[in-house]
C-alpha cells in the first residue's frame, strides 16, 4: 500500500531594504553580504506537497498548470535537500503551488515560493526544523526566500566561509507601526536578466562592486537603530540609497545594463515630488522595473492617488507588513 505524507504552507513575499546582490558560493547560495527586508502581506504563495511512495518522479503544478521539465527539475533539486535530511532519497512528491498576487500585478515571487515549499516539506516529512534552520534550506531555492519564512523586518546573516548553517535568516524587529509599501507595477513580463545572472555579471565586471560589501555593512549598521526607533525618514533614506547603489553598479557593469524602464523613472519622479510636498516616501527597486515606495500606512492612499494621473489603478498596490510563513489549515 502506498504511504502519503502531505502538508500545506503559506509564505509571504519580502522586499529588501538592504539588498542581497552577489553570491560568494553559487552552489550553496551563500551571499557576499548580509541583507535586511520587510515581509509584506499583499503577495504570498500557498503550496501543498504530497510525498507519495507510489510516485516514480516529482510532479509540479503552478497556478493549476502542469510545469515543464526545466521548472520541475528546479523543484526536484530543492526537494532533494529535504529527502536527504529525511533519509528517503526515493520518496517523490506532487507539489501544487499558487501565487496570490492582486489582479494584474504579475509579480511572480521566488522568495515566497521557495519559503512556502520549504515550510510544506518540513511539515510533511515531520523534520521539525526550526525557522532558522529552515531558512538555510529555503536559501538554496532562492537567496531571498530565506527571509520569507519570517515576518516583519528580517535579517539574513551572510555567515562564515562555506558553512551553510551559518547563513540564516532571523526576525530583526516587528513592523507594527505606521508603515506600508506602495508597489507601482511597471511591467508584468518576466525579466530579461534574472537576479542570478544580473548579480553574477555585476560582481564580475562592475568596478564599483568592490565597494558594495563595505557600503552594505555601513547601511546595515545605520538602518537597524532607525528601525528600532520607528524613524521612517532615516530608514527610507538609507534604503533608497542602498537600492540606488545596487542599480548604479549594474549601469557600470561591462556591458552595462539596467532594470529601469522609462516608466520606472517617471514613478521615481512622482516619489520625489511627494517628498518635496513634505510626504515621507522612499524608493526601492529590485531586479525589475517595478518601483516600491516605503511610506506611512496612514498616507498610503494619498501616495497611491499621486500615481493615478500616470498609472492605472490596477498598477498601484498598497502592501502592509506581513506575517511569518505558516501552515495552511487541512482541507
Ligand atoms: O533571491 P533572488 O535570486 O531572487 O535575488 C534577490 C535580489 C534582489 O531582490 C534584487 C535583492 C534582495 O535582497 O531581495
Amino acid at each position: 500500500m502506498n504511504e502519503i505524507h502531505s502538508a500545506g504552507y503559506r509564505a509571504h513575499t519580502n522586499i529588501a531594504l538592504i539588498k542581497y546582490w552577489g553570491k560568494r558560493n553559487k552552489e550553496l547560495f551563500l551571499p557576499v553580504t548580509s541583507s535586511l527586508s520587510l515581509t509584506l502581506d499583499a503577495f504570498y504563495t500557498d503550496t501543498h506537497v504530497e510525498f507519495d511512495t507510489s510516485l516514480t518522479g516529482d510532479v509540479f503544478y503552478l497556478g493549476g498548470e502542469l510545469q515543464n521539465e526545466a521548472n520541475t527539475a528546479k523543484v526536484s533539486r530543492f526537494l532533494d535537500l529535504f529527502r536527504e535530511t529525511a533519509g528517503k532519497p526515493n520518496l517523490y512528491a506532487k507539489v501544487t503551488s499558487v501565487n496570490h498576487v492582486p489582479t494584474a500585478a504579475g509579480l511572480a515571487s521566488s522568495a515566497s515560493a521557495f519559503a512556502a515549499l520549504a515550510g510544506a516539506c518540513n511539515l510533511a516529512l515531520d523534520l521539525q526544523l526550526d525557522a532558522q534552520t529552515l531558512s538555510t534550506y529555503a536559501r538554496q531555492g532562492s537567496g531571498s526566500a530565506s527571509r520569507s519564512l519570517l515576518g516583519g523586518f528580517v535579517e539574513w546573516h551572510k555567515g562564515e566561509g562555506d558553512e551553510s548553517a551559518s547563513s540564516y535568516a532571523e526576525a530583526f524587529d516587528d513592523a507594527d507601526w505606521d508603515l506600508a509599501m506602495v508597489f507601482v507595477i511597471i511591467n508584468r513580463n518576466a525579466k530579461k536578466i534574472d537576479s542570478r545572472l544580473g548579480m553574477e555579471h555585476t560582481n564580475q565586471t562592475s568596478p564599483f562592486y568592490a565597494l558594495w560589501p563595505q557600503e552594505v555593512e555601513k547601511d546595515l549598521a545605520m538602518i537597524k537603530p532607525a528601525i528600532k526607533a520607528h524613524d521612517l525618514d532615516t530608514v527610507g533614506q538609507i534604503a533608497e540609497h542602498n537600492a540606488m547603489k545596487m542599480h548604479a553598479m549594474t549601469i557600470a557593469a561591462k556591458p552595462s545594463f539596467t532594470y529601469w524602464e522609462p516608466a520606472s523613472i517617471e514613478a521615481m519622479t512622482i516619489v520625489r515630488e511627494l517628498r518635496e510636498q513634505g510626504i515621507p516616501a522612499y524608493i526601492t527597486m529590485d531586479a525589475g522595473p517595478n518601483v516600491k515606495v516605503l511610506c506611512r500606512a496612514s498616507q498610503a492612499e494619498t501616495i497611491k492617488a499621486a500615481f493615478a494621473p500616470r498609472f492605472g489603478a490596477d498598477q498601484v498596490v498598497i502592501a502592509k507588513p506581513g506575517p511569518a510563513a505558516h501552515p495552511l489549515e487541512k482541507e
